[in-house]
């Protein structure tokens, strides 16, 4: 296999390039290009690396994933999220052509966690078409699988939500962001009805490898076995990595979605009985990924 991986440097694609080479087999390549050697809305750097390194599998994690920062750039096709996760995607699709294996990363933000069409959803519950229901970055990863699906012959795609590791520097994850808050002193209650679902990535880079090996098309979903309030995950947490019991407060998130409507997810998260049952593997619940990561969280 000759295996391009887009954001490899990024805080999901980075840990399965740090890991994933003990498990190649001898021959198999992996590249690895900076933004500088692809940059993925640049039709013909994209036309020219596939022409010098003829990939035959793609794992696209490469996105603009400032969720706040896209809303700035909402119905904007000209500006960057927009280009990256969807014009990218399509310069991707073009050069590949439909030979080759595609895994396309994705999000549980491609639906709307709204109450009237609440998550936890499955690989196989339609993607949400109504623009106001999503977040700009959700709408443009929507649109990035439409390609997807719409254009290759046996892709994949991976949805995963608040995905989580061992220590990265390049951004902080989700756990990383509240113990970030209470180290500064900055915790602020969270909210109690807020459903949400917790991704481990080692468990990402896992199940990546079974898709790799056995180039399984189709929709997966990784994800915690369970659903979180960030109000008892946050507390959780701090328990675990500070010792601290109860410090995080509790508030609702009613004040908050009356200014946001109705793009912030309330009841999201992803269901994934199906891949666990295709993978034959068994997911962490949120509690058992946080206990595994407080032993490393003196960060
Ligand atoms: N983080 C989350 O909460 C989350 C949740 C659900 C799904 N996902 C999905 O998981 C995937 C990985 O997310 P992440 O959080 O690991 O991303 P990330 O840390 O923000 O990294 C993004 C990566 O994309 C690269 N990139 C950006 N623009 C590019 C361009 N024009 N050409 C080539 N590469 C470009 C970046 O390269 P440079 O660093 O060199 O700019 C970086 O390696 C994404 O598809 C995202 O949608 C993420």
């Amino acid at each position: 296999m000759k295996i391009l991986i887009t954001g490899g440097n990024g805080l999901v694609g980075s840990h399965f390039v740090e890991n994933y080479h003990p498990s190649l087999k001898s021959g198999d390549i992996i590249l690895t290009p900076s933004v500088e050697e692809l940059n993925i809305t640049d039709k013909k750097s994209v036309e020219n690396f596939f022409k010098l390194h003829k990939p035959d599998t793609i794992m696209h994690f490469a996105a603009f994933t400032d969720v706040t920062g896209a809303e700035e750039e909402r119905n904007n096709k000209q500006a960057l999220c927009w280009i990256v996760n969807v014009e990218g995607t399509a310069n991707l699709i073009k050069a590949a052509g439909d030979q080759t294996y595609f895994i396309y990363i994705s999000t549980d933000a491609v639906f709307s966690g709204n109450k009237d069409n609440p998550g936890p959803y499955d690989e196989n519950y339609p993607t949400e078409n109504n623009l106001n229901l999503l977040s700009w970055y959700g709408w443009t990863k929507k649109e990035g699988e439409k390609l997807i699906v719409n254009n290759l012959k046996n892709p994949a795609i991976l949805r995963i939500a608040n995905p989580v590791r061992v220590k990265y520097d390049g951004k902080l994850d989700y756990i990383r962001k509240i113990l970030n808050l209470y180290d500064t002193e900055k915790i602020h209650p969270m909210f109690n009805n807020q459903y949400l679902t917790l991704t481990y990535i080692d468990e990402v880079t896992h199940c990546l490898e079974i898709l790799l090996t056995k180039r399984l098309p189709g929709i997966y979903h990784i994800s915690s076995t369970n659903i979180f309030t960030p109000f008892k995950l946050a507390n959780f947490l701090i328990e675990k990595a500070r010792g601290k019991k109860e410090v995080v407060k509790q508030t609702s998130i009613e004040g908050f979605l009356k200014n946001n409507l109705p793009r912030y997810p309330q009841y999201g998260g992803l269901k994934v009985e199906k891949t666990q049952k295709i993978l034959k593997l068994k997911f962490n619940k949120w509690e058992e990924t946080i206990e595994t990561l407080a032993k490393q969280l003196s960060i």
